[in-house]
């Protein structure tokens, strides 16, 4: 059991399990069980840790590693690491704003960042407060036409480059802490109400002064007396489109004239039709362990995957990346990036944006000490054979 420093001073905490730990002492309960848990028995949220941790490395010696090189080519830009923050809802139940942080944390350092369909601040204040953002939109295809039409048009007319679909939440997995702690949707039970008053430093950051935040993007489609955060909890989970299939999503491959992902693939197959519909690309996800128990580890199903997609889609991977060295394994394996869901959300959480700032620059600096401590100073040259293991 490792002993974490006590104080609540964000930028002491040297791995992104400090800054979880840092959380949870900040959060009130339910708030920490929305970001942390994950479904039925936990298992794929335990699975995706220990997929990464069962990837040994296969270090060189003597490689000269004063400098090191984490460059990515990703759709026609370069970044400066191969990852970007993904999409994450109702962020600002865990701090004041915390899309925009985000937004700011990950423009600061040249990241790209994704957007929610169901996050608190909506396309357009998250482009008038960060207009330099590179911005990608995550959507969840909706039962109404009309709303998914106008939620597209409105991503084009704020530029996003890049759209999400994200295919593994059409029902939404099984979270008994959810249940449990909303009397209603988004009704805090009355212990929760009680542990809320316990946390007057969350109340003050994330309550003050307008109460639970609501769904940004969803407002302009509630009617008035619903455009609350359960009139918007209530709305969205009647809209998901449990006919979602690969015909709907023929459909906004001809749509949107923008780079399209697939996020939530874990097998070759899909990886396979995907490419027969030309997509750019895919996230390989179990949704951080929070849609189906049992589903593999993001990490254990790329190998495959990279073998019928790679050169002809670009491939991103979530779920799990905590260290570094998992961006590394990843990479190894043949992922182009990796999307970042609690790891920068445990810095917001406790910090707004130098916290989530603080997340991104923790992994960096792993990054860039396992690449010189492996012996290949270079991401780009990076192969299987830098890897111990079995996959
Ligand atoms: C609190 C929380 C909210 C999330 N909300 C969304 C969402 O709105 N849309 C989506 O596609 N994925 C959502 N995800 C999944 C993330 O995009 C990502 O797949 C996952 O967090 C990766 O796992 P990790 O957090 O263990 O790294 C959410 C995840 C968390 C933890």
């Amino acid at each position: 059991m490792r002993r974490y420093h006590s104080g609540r001073d964000f930028t002491r905490a040297h791995s992104i399990a400090e800054l979880a730990h840092l959380a949870r002492r900040r959060l009130p309960h339910f708030a920490w069980e929305y970001l942390e848990g994950g479904a039925e028995e936990e298992h794929t949220l335990a699975r995706n840790r220990q997929g990464f941790a069962d990837i040994g490395l296969a270090p060189r010696t003597l490689v000269p590693c004063s400098t090191t090189h984490t460059g990515r080519t990703l759709f026609g830009r370069d970044l400066p690491l191969p990852m970007a923050i993904g999409p994450t809802g109702y962020n600002a139940m865990l701090y004041r704003d915390a899309d925009i942080h985000l937004a700011r944390a990950a423009t600061e350092r040249g990241l790209p960042f994704t957007l929610s369909t169901v996050s608190t601040s909506s396309l357009e204040e998250v482009v008038q407060a960060v207009p330099e953002v590179n911005l990608w939109f995550q959507l969840y295809c909706l039962r109404s036409a009309q709303v998914q039409e106008s939620l597209l048009a409105r991503a084009e007319a704020v530029g996003c480059s890049t759209l999400l679909l994200t295919s593994d939440a059409v029902v939404l997995g099984n979270r008994e802490w959810d249940r449990r702690n909303f009397s209603q949707p988004r009704q805090l039970s009355w212990r929760n109400k009680f542990d809320v008053l316990a946390h007057p430093r969350w109340m003050l950051q994330a309550l003050w002064p307008k109460g639970m935040p609501s769904m940004g993007n969803l407002q302009p489609y509630l009617p008035a007396e619903q455009r609350t955060a359960a009139g918007a909890a209530h709305f969205i989970g009647a809209q998901m489109d449990t006919a979602l299939d690969w015909d709907a999503l023929a459909r906004l491959r001809d749509r949107w004239q923008g780079r399209l992902l697939l996020k939530g693939v874990l097998h070759p197959a899909d990886a396979e039709q995907a490419v027969a519909l030309g997509l750019d690309g895919l996230v390989i996800s179990n949704h951080g362990g929070r849609q189906l128990d049992g589903a593999p580890a993001s990490i254990d199903c790329l190998p495959a995957i990279a073998a019928v997609a790679q050169g002809k889609l670009s491939l991103l991977l979530d779920s799990g990346v905590r260290r570094g060295s998992d961006i590394l394994k990843a990479c190894a394996l043949g992922a182009d990036a990796v999307l970042l869901g609690r790891a920068t959300l445990y810095g917001v959480a406790v910090g707004g944006q130098a916290g989530a700032g603080h997340a991104l620059d923790v992994l960096a600096r792993e990054l860039r000490l396992a690449l010189a401590l492996l012996g290949q100073p270079n991401l780009a040259q990076l192969d299987r054979h830098w890897l111990n293991t079995r996959l």
